[in-house]
């Protein structure tokens, strides 16, 4: 004996997506449609889900296997005969469910499964036999119309928009094609429907006139926020489908306290995780497989990808970031490149116009502005001076430079890879090292100054031109 049982309705072909996939496999979020749906599905306390699959079927059913979900089951639909027949095909895997049947679509990804849970509430209050969601679109197009008796008010029957007289036409309550039916009256009732109708479908939707005319109860659950039921029928659709998802996941954020400065202009990968208590400010991406935890603050303007920002750190407005670690209190910015492999440990700084890859930064370490590091471990508390250069490549190879703890590397130095600066060693500004450098050791590589008082004077005068 089971309660509650889940019937998706995936068969579609979706042609006015114009791709080759079938629609339910058109991603949104970064997952498919479908994925979307059982997701929110297995949230419901029923453990049978039947997937009616149709165009393309191979694919639906792979994708929805490699969710791993159990308890869930297949049936083709050969023909797309309506949704009444869709529903029909898929009770022959549901015999034994005595209870209520809940009905979704593959292709309206954005029901939240507490919605399905007070729709099974109105329906067991109701002791109905069907219980519809319903809503009031800004647009009631071509969705089925909800037509109540005029007195009860009570739900009588849906009626397909090109079904509709020009009264029927005008209801502004439309279906969303998601049900809560008993059972055993689904099974009786899709016996009993025909296809004399204008699009020569079995549809569903008769199923509540079926059990108005028996007598039994219809409950609907109106909805405020038409998002919900939002079905992915055009390119437009999934934009929208997108933008309601990363709306969610923002106020998702804000909800659990990141003070968020600007949510317009905050975009962030469904997978991305930010802790309570950091703060974005405007115009930020953060994209991949990203951490940002509590206490960062991302000024504004910055793109983060696959990367971690741990504990407090500062990120300065207008930073690009790419499989980078930002260490606990590490300020980066303005205008830094962190490209993959960076790794910044704790308390260090990287300032403007810095590009940095495959290099780590040991605690308090500091390079503060102008600098390429490439390919380079750099010891803790060493200072890299403005301009300074990693040469790491020879045109055909790259080749690592280590530089030790507590090393000053005067401004406009260039390191040629591979190399290795010692402990505390201190380089002269303007210096171009070729060779290892010696803990605790100075190295300056300069040329000789030469000094001629007057000289440039003297050579203007000769020169002298009219402007
Ligand atoms: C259906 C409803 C309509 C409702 C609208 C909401 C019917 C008769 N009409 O209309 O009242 O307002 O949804 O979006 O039910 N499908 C199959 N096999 C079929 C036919 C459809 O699996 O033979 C699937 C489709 O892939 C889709 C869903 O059922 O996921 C709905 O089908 P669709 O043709 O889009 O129904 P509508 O005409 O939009
Ligand atoms: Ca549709």
């Amino acid at each position: 004996m089971e309660d509650l049982a889940i019937i998706i309705l995936a068969a579609g072909k979706g042609k006015r997506m114009r791709s080759d996939l079938p629609k339910v496999l058109l991603r949104a979020g970064q997952k498919s449609l479908i994925t979307h749906v059982l997701e929110t599905a297995q949230q419901l306390s029923g453990q049978r889900k039947v997937i009616v699959v149709g165009h393309q079927h191979e694919l639906v059913r792979k994708e929805a296997e490699a969710l791993g979900q159990r308890g869930t089951s297949f049936v083709l639909q050969r023909e797309q005969l309506g949704t009444g027949d869709a529903v029909r095909c898929a009770l022959g895997e549901l015999e034994q469910v005595r209870g209520n049947i809940v009905i979704l679509y593959g292709d309206v990804p954005l029901i939240r499964a507490r919605t399905l849970l007070d729709l099974i509430a109105v329906h067991r209050q109701n002791g109905a036999a069907v219980s519809l969601i319903s809503f009031k679109p800004s647009e009631p197009g071509k969705y089925g119309r909800v037509i109540r008796g005029d007195n009860t008010k009570l739900v009588e029957r849906i009626v397909e928009f090109n079904d509709c007289n020009s009264q029927e036409a005008a209801v502004e309550e439309c279906n969303s094609g998601i049900y809560c039916v008993d059972a055993q009256f689904l099974r009786q009732a899709v016996h009993g429907l025909n296809n004399n109708n204008a699009q020569r479908e079995y549809y569903l939707t008769d199923i509540v006139a079926a059990a108005v005319k028996q007598g039994l109860k219809v409950a609907a659950l109106c909805l405020k926020n038409e998002q919900e039921v939002l079905g992915v029928n055009t390119p437009a659709d999934l934009a929208l489908v997108n933008r309601e998802l990363l709306m969610r996941k923002v106020e998702e954020l804000i909800e659990k306290g990141v003070e968020v400065v600007d949510p317009a202009t905050l975009y962030l990968d469904p997978e991305v995780e930010v802790e309570a208590g950091a703060k974005i400010g405007p115009n930020v991406q953060i994209v991949g497989a990203s951490r940002v935890a509590s206490g960062v603050i991302i000024e504004g303007s910055a793109y983060i990808k696959d990367s971690e920002i741990k504990e407090g750190a500062l990120v300065k407005f207008n930073v690009r970031c790419e499989g980078a670690v930002i260490g606990e209190r590490a300020e980066v910015g303005p205008f830094a490149n962190l490209r993959p492999g960076t790794v910044l440990g704790e308390r260090t700084k990287v300032g403007n116009f810095v590009e940095i890859k495959k290099a780590s930064l040991d605690r308090g370490a500091k390079a503060s502005h102008l600098s390429y590091l490439g390919d380079c471990s750099i010891g803790s508390g060493t200072n890299i001076g403005a301009g300074t250069i990693t040469c790491n490549y020879d045109g055909y190879r790259k080749h690592h430079t280590t530089i030790g703890k507590e090393v000053f590397v005067g401004s406009d130095t260039t390191l040629v890879a591979p190399i290795e600066v010692g402990d505390g060693a201190f380089v002269g500004a303007g210096s171009t090292l070729r060779a290892n450098v010696p803990a605790g050791a100075l190295v300056l590589t300069r040329g000789q100054t030469v000094l001629r008082a007057d000289w440039a004077k003297t050579y203007r005068q000769k020169n002298k031109r009219d402007i």
